[in-house]
């Protein structure tokens, strides 16, 4: 496989970049009044455009050329046919078979893993079915009330930010609640108003080894177990793993497990039975189009030509900005309110996935790979550090996402919103010159002597790129749409940078690191084996917290 930086597209965009770097988007819209149509393209509920970004046609066939030489489409191949193209676990990479609702057969080791996943697929529906009807009944007899995802990154953030993005599909009979971090605190306040006889408990984890998760889960049932029983536990503990021995040895009834499988990578797993919240809130038939969503977004990123083909364009201007402009960062604004944990969602996919610096032949990259994923609900974000993108230094583009269609029964404020999000990817494309700001302050009455003094400081240099991802409405379907075509954003993104986008080795080693921590907090001997500054705080911790330990 041919090497980022050695492709002779690579070469061709290095010049290229060199001859347009100081390209003005405005003056680009001025010269071409064709270039929204140019440079978008729709997909089923999504439109996506990409005409405020600096680049031009040449740009983008450039752009193309890199994906077909670092052969994307041979490696989005092997993915959909579960090659395990995860080589540093030898593992395949099959989220997608989770969606596959044409159920061609999809093999793993001579076996069609069609059959488990629609096996898992019918028992979760029976199940959610009975926790939303009211029929699943907990030890005293009652219906669910609550329903509480205890879980931590991809086993937590998927369903945490589904369950928001699907809200107004809420089963309005249950609450649901979504406890992940260890500080004591997230489950202490969750569990004050919580009733043992109608909640239900969902042990979510893919490893069912995860500290936190465990802990947790630990607390929530010696919280239970002061009211029910051990023999009640199976009324109000159900698990979603890999893991089947762990859960057994926790104590949850192997009839109560979700399996999924080691070819489903954490940040990918809301499609698989980590999903079983989202299910139970929006119904069997919602989580359905959810899925179906997501696999008309595979569809289309098998079958579509690279030049009409959503995700590869997203993640070839993405490269563009990395690689060529050394942007470090990315901003994802979604301007809908059920869509506000998106961002922290996203951060997780991306950055989890293609933070690495290894790439496929075991050396360091001598290029940037993933950026830093950040942002957050849009019009909050104006009114607290769309600053720094309209005025700072730093080059960030930057991913709008809006709904057209609310869910909200006050319209005007929706038309509010929707002008936002135009104003402020014109404003940061457009900019305002200094003779533009001059005009400006002269017709507010703006004094000269002022005008001089301060016309530099409201001054947009403006050129700021971004993409404007238009989506019909916010439903299950066009939310299993948006995720997918973020993930294989992702993943073209981490072939065109030969890294491994499906392990995250750089996680484990501060987990190691905490229980060796873990026990010295718990010794009376003095913390030694670390740097100094280690040390002294953890001696400084016990000291203060453990006095006469
Ligand atoms: O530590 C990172 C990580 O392994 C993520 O990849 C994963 O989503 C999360 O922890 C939770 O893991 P698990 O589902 O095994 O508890």
């Amino acid at each position: 496989m041919p090497r980022f930086t050695k492709l002779s597209a690579y070469k061709a965009i290095k010049a290229h970049h060199l001859e347009i770097n100081n390209i003005q988007i405005r003056q680009l819209f001025e010269q071409n009044p064709q270039r929204f149509e140019q440079f978008s393209v729709s997909f089923d509920e999504i439109l996506l455009d990409f005409s405020k970004n600096r680049l031009t046609n040449q740009t983008m066939k450039l752009l193309f050329q890199l994906a077909r030489e670092s052969e994307i489409e041979t490696w989005r191949d092997k993915m959909f046919n579960g090659d395990a193209i995860n080589f540093t676990e030898h593992r395949a990479v099959l989220h997608t078979a989770l969606r596959n609702r044409s159920n061609r057969p999809i093999y793993v080791d001579n076996k069609n893993i069609m059959v488990q996943v629609n096996h898992v697929l019918d028992r979760m529906s029976l199940f959610a079915t009975k926790v939303g009807d009211g029929s699943w009944l907990g030890y005293t007899g009652k219906a669910i009330s609550d329903v509480v995802n205890i879980g931590i990154g991809g086993s937590d953030l998927g369903p945490q930010m589904a369950c928001r993005a699907l809200k107004p599909y809420q089963n309005p009979r249950i609450n649901f609640h979504f406890i992940s971090n260890v500080d004591g605190a997230d489950i202490e306040r969750k569990l004050r108003y919580l009733n043992p006889e109608t909640t239900l408990f969902i042990v979510a984890s893919k490893s069912f080894s995860t500290l936190e998760t465990m802990t947790n889960a630990n607390t929530a049932r010696d919280w239970f177990l002061k009211n029910g029983t051990k023999e009640d536990i199976k009324k109000h503990f159900v698990a979603v793993s890999t893991n089947r021995q762990a859960i057994d040895r926790f104590g949850i009834d192997p009839q109560n497990m979700f399996e999924f499988w080691d070819w489903v990578g954490g940040r990918y797993s809301i499609w698989s039975a980590i999903g079983l919240s989202l299910m139970i809130s929006i119904g069997v038939s919602h989580y359905m189009d959810f899925l179906q969503g997501a696999y008309m977004m595979d569809q289309h990123f098998r079958q579509t030509p690279l030049e009409q083909n959503l995700p590869v364009i997203m993640a070839m201007i993405g490269i563009w900005y990395n690689n060529f402009f050394h942007s470090d960062s990315h901003a994802i604004l979604p301007y809908d309110h059920y869509l506000r944990t998106l961002t922290q969602y996203l951060q997780q996919t991306d950055m989890e996935s293609n933070g690495k610096s290894v790439n496929r032949w075991g050396e360091r990259v001598n290029y940037h790979t993933g950026s830093v994923i950040w942002g957050a609900s849009g019009i909050n974000g104006q009114h607290a550090f769309f600053q720094l993108l309209h005025q700072g230094t730093k080059l960030i583009p930057a991913d709008f996402i809006v709904s057209l269609q609310t869910h909200s029964i006050y319209q005007e404020q929706h038309h509010m919103m929707v002008s936002s999000t135009l104003a402020q990817a014109e404003t940061l494309m457009r900019g305002r010159n200094y003779q533009e700001t001059i005009t400006e302050m002269k017709e507010a009455g703006i004094s000269a002597k002022e005008i001089k003094t301060l016309a530099h400081h409201r001054v947009f240099e403006g050129n700021h790129p971004s993409n404007t991802l238009l989506i019909n409405k916010l439903n299950p379907k066009s939310l299993g749409m948006l995720i997918a075509l973020y993930e294989h954003k992702i993943f073209v993104q981490g072939i065109i940078w030969n890294i491994n986008s499906f392990d995250q080795w750089g996680v484990e080693l501060g987990k190691q690191l905490t229980q060796e921590i873990m026990n010295e907090i718990h010794s009376a001997d003095e913390a030694k084996l670390h740097d100094v500054s280690t040390n002294a705080l953890i001696n400084y911790y016990k000291n203060k917290t453990l006095p006469n330990h």
